[in-house]
């Protein structure tokens, strides 16, 4: 995999470079961008180019709507710099457009997903797309596990590259595969078929690894604890994985009662009546030594429902991950949308707290895998 800052200088220049963002970013209730996240970090990669003198077309889906617009992005993106949005992918409107780009401009096409063909990963799709251009940037990490036409169609006809965003992905994220030790996996989430096969490939290769948000319910339950109105995935994980004794599961529990009075109890003591929305503070004291010892800590997955607010404690985690990594020596790497979003509310700089991935599915299909589709098809 060549990256874009591999390109000689000025052999950018005046080359229409169709680079493939993901700014698949949360909307607010207004309507405009609620996360600017992913557009900061995918904005270095188009900036590089940019200054260099390309003509910049990017193109990235938004949601699964087709319906969905991404002009809110092109708004968000002014903010960085000037952008351009087209509200047209491969029809007159967008030829027409990259036709007057000069060197330095930048342009946003409309969602991706607008066009059925995107995600069929259809070969005329794919030649239209690449017609806009001169050369393809792959730096759309977070949907390099999708085999759809943008991802893995067009960089199959173009002189294609990884862009910085997606170089920094793989690098940081390969550190993942193989952890020096003491290592610790930090797995939460929701459904744990989804994630059975990541906690089990962490088993293998981390010293531990700790589950909370919901699939820790499946593995409590999975302990014989019970789990009252909890949210519990459609299938239990193995008795293996539940007993294995690099799993930590939590020691304390946040459960909610109907009358949604919330109280942090023992596993043990969870009624019929209560909802488990979160993991407690002895659960994170029973991880703070694992934190403050660990030279590689990989993180994906807040550890309470934080759309309820319960974000307590994937801050309190953050907190002492921002603290390891002050005193140096560890080096963490956090992913998933639902992860960011949770500890915006612990007001910790991003920058504390390690690498942050800008994947969420595509992060943990990268380190079950080592690889995904879209970063195959970049080499
Ligand atoms: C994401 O936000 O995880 C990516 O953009 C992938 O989106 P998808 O799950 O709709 O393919």
């Amino acid at each position: 995999m060549r990256c874009i800052d591999e390109i000689p200088a000025g052999e950018l220049k005046g080359k229409r470079v169709l680079v493939r963002s993901d700014f698949n970013v949360p909307m607010g209730a207004d309507g405009e961008v609620g996360d600017v996240f992913r557009l900061k970090r995918g904005w270095e990669t188009i900036q590089y180019l940019s200054q260099r003198g390309a003509r910049v077309i990017v193109a990235s889906h938004i949601g699964r709507a087709p319906e969905e617009s991404i002009e809110p992005v092109a708004r968000a993106l002014k903010k960085f710099g000037a952008v351009v949005y087209v509200p047209d992918i491969t029809g007159p409107a967008a030829n027409k457009a990259v036709s007057a780009m000069r060197g330095g401009d930048i342009v946003l096409l409309a969602n991706l997903r607008s066009d059925p063909r995107e995600k069929k990963n259809d070969e005329s799709f794919a030649r239209e797309l690449a017609s806009l251009a001169d050369m393809y940037v792959g730096d759309a990490f977070a949907v390099a596990h999708r085999e759809d036409a943008s991802i893995v169609g067009v960089p199959k006809l173009l002189p294609s590259y990884a862009g910085l965003l997606m170089r920094d992905e793989v690098v940081e994220l390969t550190e993942a595969l193989h952890p020096p030790h003491p290592s610790l996996a930090i797995v939460g989430g929701a459904k744990f078929e989804t994630k059975d096969p990541v906690i089990r490939a962490f088993l293998e290769v981390y010293d531990h690894v700790c589950v909370v948000g919901a699939i820790a319910n499946d593995c409590l339950k999975g302990k014989g604890f019970p789990v009252g109105r909890s949210k519990i995935s459609e299938h239990a994980p193995a008795r293996e994985v539940c007993e294995n004794p690099r799993l930590i599961i939590p020691t304390d529990v946040t459960a909610e009662r109907s009358d949604k009075q919330a109280f942090v109890k023992k596993p043990e003591d969870v009624v019929p009546d209560d909802k488990i929305v979160d993991i407690g503070p002895d659960t994170v004291a029973t991880l703070a030594p694992y934190i403050s010892e660990a030279k590689f800590i990989t993180w994906n997955g807040p550890t309470g429902i934080f759309e309820e607010g319960y974000t307590a404690y994937t801050s309190a985690i953050a907190e002492l991950i921002a603290t390891r990594v002050a005193k140096g020596g560890v080096h963490s790497v956090i992913g998933g949308g639902d992860t960011i979003s949770a500890l915006k509310a612990s007001g910790i700089p991003e920058e504390k707290l390690g690498f942050f991935s800008t994947g969420g599915g595509a992060m943990l299909e990268f380190l079950l895998k080592g690889t995904l589709p879209g970063i195959q098809a970049l080499s």
